[in-house]
């Protein structure tokens, strides 16, 4: 079921939706049709996912489906995490694991969370590239191709964990780098552009006011210095999936 108001606007698909819960519904749908051709296509279905509060309830509706959805060829990453315990009310993979991993059979070899207990956010970042390469089976330069990226944006722009002014908003080498900007707090480990841009589907959940201007700057016109701007998948889709709050200054 479409949004109410579809937009497309260059390569950006953009699906407004009345509410919430509306806009989580067709982020299901979405999934649930990534996952069937991902996996007709290349027997797998590989995904990273974001934090933050707003795609909890996604997820939660996400972890009804368990017996229509290929779980057992699904491949959970995370696209950042903040540099404390899993038990951490912060932590990413800690909050995914209560609204989506607690309530499936999917086994624990399918779950990849950014080792966030390590020395250092570099050492931590350092294994979550191996980590990529290992699964992905990638040579010397070759990125990992996700199936599906879901991203959420911060007022200020940032997505992942890059944020505006950051250094590593321009990196071109590394797949995972460490955060420990003095701003941001906790230190985070995120993956970087390259691979956020080399995903087959790129999937924004925007919701609530707080976000319309936000949404307005990374959508049209564009403002490249926000990071979120910087999101454009060298041969995939862009989704905005985009709550009628949030849409405000879209329609
Ligand atoms: C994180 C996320 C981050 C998030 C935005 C929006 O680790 O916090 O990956 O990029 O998507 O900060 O967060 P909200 O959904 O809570 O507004």
């Amino acid at each position: 079921m479409a949004g109410d108001l579809t937009l497309t606007m260059h390569n950006k698909e953009i699906q407004l939706f009345k509410n919430k819960s509306l806009l989580e519904n067709f982020a299901v749908e979405k999934w649930m049709e990534l996952a069937e051709s991902s996996v007709d296509k290349r027997g797998l279905f590989t995904v990273a996912l974001s934090g933050g509060t707003t795609p909890l309830g996604f997820y939660s509706k996400l972890s009804k489906h368990k017996k229509d959805l290929p779980w057992d060829k699904t491949h959970i990453f995370l696209v950042d995490e903040r540099f404390v315990p899993f038990d951490s009310p912060d932590s990413n993979y800690g909050n995914i694991k209560k609204t989506l991993f607690e309530h499936l059979k999917l086994p624990s070899a399918n779950i990849h969370p950014i080792p966030a207990e390590e020395v250092t956010p570099d050492i931590g970042a350092r294994k979550y590239e191996d980590d990529l390469n290992i699964f992905f089976d990638l040579d010397g330069g070759r990125l990992p191709a996700f199936d599906l990226i879901m991203l959420g944006v911060g007022i200020d722009g940032h997505t992942a964990s890059l944020f505006p002014g950051a250094p590593f908003s321009d990196e071109k080498d590394r797949m995972v780098v460490a955060v420990n900007d003095p701003a941001v707090e906790p230190e985070r480990i995120s993956m970087t552009f390259p691979v956020i841009n080399n995903s087959r589907t790129v999937i924004f959940l925007i919701s609530g006011r707080s976000k319309a201007k936000v949404a307005k700057h990374i959508i049209h016109p564009h403002d490249t210095n926000l990071p979120a701007s910087r999101v454009n998948p060298v041969n995939g889709r862009l989704i905005f999936i985009i709550d009628e709050a949030a849409g405000e200054y879209l329609k």
